[in-house]
């Protein structure tokens, strides 16, 4: 048969490319899928990085190898990512154990791959700093305060109860919600300071957007079929989280604040014109003002979610 022949069937046509892998589900728009990750995030996103940086990496301030007091900030920083990542993949590791339909599954493989990704980025980050796996281990345990220790312990709670919508609610409403605006600020805060670690937080931040977008649309399915006695649980878990949430805010705020402060005062002509919030320069915010002001952001992140999730 001549090759070029144009009247052989056309085998594209013959494949069911319509037919569904998986089962439907009402939330299920197409974007959840392996191929949507490879797509989205590893030819994307991730195309031409190592470990989530440039690999050749320019514009990074040499204080950041020779001033103790940049490189803790720097490492209080980072320690705090890497906890947050650590009970993110051990929480949805748990949940893919337990979702109760196989798209879902599939899109929390992808999950656990982009937070097992994050931890690993951000101790490679460490690393490069020149800090070994156990020192690391000691900074993410002193800079794990108690109640950001109870909102991690609170989300894998739920996990280890095998109840998939607590704790879907847990990890892909309140802890995506509070990492995604947190990251947000963070790419801003570092811009100047070491420009690789914002492009790497920049990664983390895009996985964290669509994870919460992914708990937003599952979730909101999962809790219209709920009775009221459960709904009322759910709202009561949310409170809780919220509790633990401006805790934690609290110790960063009574701990480390001086710190953070006596630091961007000495960097202030590098980073002091970043617009740190809108219309908000750094120079013109204390520190202790951003906290609050990120708090008061992810705060209303989450009141918007649960809103439109309708456990408000
Ligand atoms: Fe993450
Ligand atoms: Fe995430």
């Amino acid at each position: 048969m001549n090759m070029t022949d144009t009247t052989q069937p056309d085998i594209e046509a013959q494949f069911s490319r319509d037919t569904p892998a998986f089962a439907a589900t009402e939330w299920d728009n197409g974007s959840w899928s392996i191929q949507q990750w490879l797509e989205r995030t590893a030819w994307r996103t991730l195309k031409n990085t190592r470990y989530g940086r440039p690999p050749v990496e320019t514009g990074v301030i040499p204080e950041l190898f020779t001033d103790p007091l940049l490189r803790q900030v720097y490492l209080i920083d980072v320690a705090v990512f890497i906890g947050g990542e650590k009970t993110s993949f051990e929480a949805v590791a748990g949940l893919l154990r337990c979702a109760p339909d196989e798209a879902s599954q599939i899109y929390l493989g992808t999950q656990v791959m982009d937070e097992c990704r994050h931890y690993e980025v951000f101790c490679r980050r460490m690393a490069d700093l020149g800090v070994p796996p156990a020192k690391r281990e000691t900074l993410v345990k002193r800079y794990t305060t108690p109640a950001v220790r109870n909102f991690y312990d609170l989300i894998l709670e739920q996990v280890d109860k095998g109840d998939f919508i607590a704790g879907s609610l847990a990890q892909n409403i309140v802890m995506e919600g509070m990492a995604y605006p947190l990251y947000r600020y963070e790419i801003k805060y570092w811009s100047r300071i070491d420009p690789s670690l914002s492009q790497i937080i920049r990664g983390a931040f895009a996985d964290e957007a669509h994870h919460v977008g992914f708990g937003e649309a599952m979730i909101r399915g999962h809790l219209q079929g709920l009775d009221a006695d459960r709904r009322g649980r759910l709202r009561a878990l949310l409170e809780q989280f919220s509790g633990l949430m401006t805790e934690a805010f609290e110790q960063v705020i009574n701990h480390y604040i001086g710190l953070y402060q006596e630091c961007a005062n000495q960097y202030m002509a590098v980073m002091g014109d970043v617009e740190i919030f809108p219309g908000r320069k750094m120079a013109s915010v204390t520190e202790e003002d951003q906290v609050r002001l990120l708090l008061a952001e992810i705060r209303q992140e989450h009141a918007a979610r649960a809103a439109r999730i309708g456990i408000a």
